[in-house]
This record gives structure tokens, sequence and C-alpha cells, in this order.
């Protein structure tokens, strides 16, 4: 039996944090789509073409070496942009999506694009001033130098550039359930999320 959560959303809003709790607490694989377009980004850093990189793409790629650097984010929203390079990784997603156990994907066009017939749909947002503040503590706790302007002038770059592209933009599926943590606890926008995802659960 396949069963999907789509979680979609805006960087720093929760979206990992919640979808990897969900999978272990229903025993789903997970899968955090982001992770791909980063590792695209990061070979076009490195000098190679987005879309041959896109195409090359392996599973194993996805576990190497730190993808969660601003320089990389940068460079994955960059490329997100590109049709063919989006083409290029739905396969990958949908076949993640359909394995048997249960599986949720998080990232931006799930619910809309990659699994428009997901069992669940989520779309976890909240201000651009909290996620900033988020990912500056959590950029800060990994060391990088960083002000919380700068972070808050990169959420906000990204959102635009995520939002306003003509393919897959960010936006929330007609059927998802829209979750604000901005005034939440992690604790709480879990408890949120499971009670959704407990509710659409077939009976056994
Ligand atoms: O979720 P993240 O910060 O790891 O995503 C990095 C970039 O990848 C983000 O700016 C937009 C893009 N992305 C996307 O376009 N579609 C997805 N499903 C996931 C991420």
């Amino acid at each position: 039996m396949s069963f999907t959560v789509a979680i979609d959303g805006p960087a720093a809003a929760g979206k990992g944090t919640i979808s990897k709790a969900v999978a272990a607490h229903f025993g789903f694989a997970h899968l955090d789509t982001g992770l791909l377009y980063r590792a695209v980004g990061r070979r076009t850093l490195e000098g190679f073409g987005a879309l041959e990189a896109a195409q090359a793409l392996t599973a194993e790629e996805l576990e190497q070496g730190d993808l969660r650097t601003a320089e990389i984010a940068k460079a994955a929203s960059k490329v997100a942009v590109i049709p063919e390079v989006r083409a290029a990784l739905v396969d990958f997603q949908r076949a993640f999506a359909r394995r048997s156990g249960g599986a949720v994907l998080d990232g931006r066009d799930i619910g809309t694009v990659i699994c428009p017939n997901a069992e669940v749909k989520l779309f976890v947002t909240a201000s651009p001033e909290v996620r900033a503040e988020r990912r500056f503590l959590e950029l800060s706790a990994k060391g990088a130098d960083v002000t919380r302007e700068q972070v808050l002038a990169d959420v906000k770059e990204r959102d635009a550039r995520d939002a306003e592209r003509s393919a897959a933009p960010m936006k929330p599926a007609e059927d998802a359930v829209q979750l604000d943590t901005t005034d939440l606890s992690i604790e709480a926008a879990l408890a949120k999320a499971l009670e959704i995802i407990s509710a659409k659960l077939p009976a056994t």
C-alpha cells in the first residue's frame, strides 16, 4: 500500500523537522526534495551544467557532504527555476512517493506538481522574520559567520524566486491544509501535523 504525505512551504518554516518526525512516527520513508536541487546547485558551483547534473543525479549524491550551506541554497534556488531541471527530477520523486509502506516528501511543489494525488497535503508557513531567526540560529550553531540581517535578506530573496518562478512556483495546493508555525513551538506544530495525518490514515 502506498500512502503519500506532501509537505510544502518556504525555507525554515519547520517543514524539515516536521517531515522527519512524521516519518519516524508512522514508520514512513522521508525524502527532503530540496536536497535534489541542492545537489544540482552544488554541481553548478563546480562548473557543471545544471541540466547535465540533474540528469546524472544519483541517490548517493544526496548523502555526500554538507549540502545545507547558504551558498548551495542560493545555487539550488537558481537551478530550480529551470523547467528542464525540474522535469529531470520528477521520476525519482514520484517513484519514492509510491514506495510501499508510506512516504513523506517535503519541498515546494509536492502537493501541486509531483504528487497531486497525495493522501495528505500540508503547507507549512511562518513569517519571514521568524524563519530568518530560526535559520540564523541554525547557521550560527554550525559556526557560520552570518548576521541576522543577511539571513533575513537571503530568506526573502529565496522566497521571491521560489514563489515567482513560472515553473512549479511555490504555492499551496488547493486541497492543502495550511499550518502556520509562527507562534507554535516545534512540539505543538508536530502535534497538529500528526493529528491531520492520522485523520486521513486508512482504518486498519
Ligand atoms: O528546502 P530547501 O531550502 O532545501 O530548498 C532549496 C531550494 O530548492 C529552494 O530555494 C527551492 C528549491 N526547491 C524546489 O524548487 N522544489 C522543491 N520541491 C524543493 C526545493
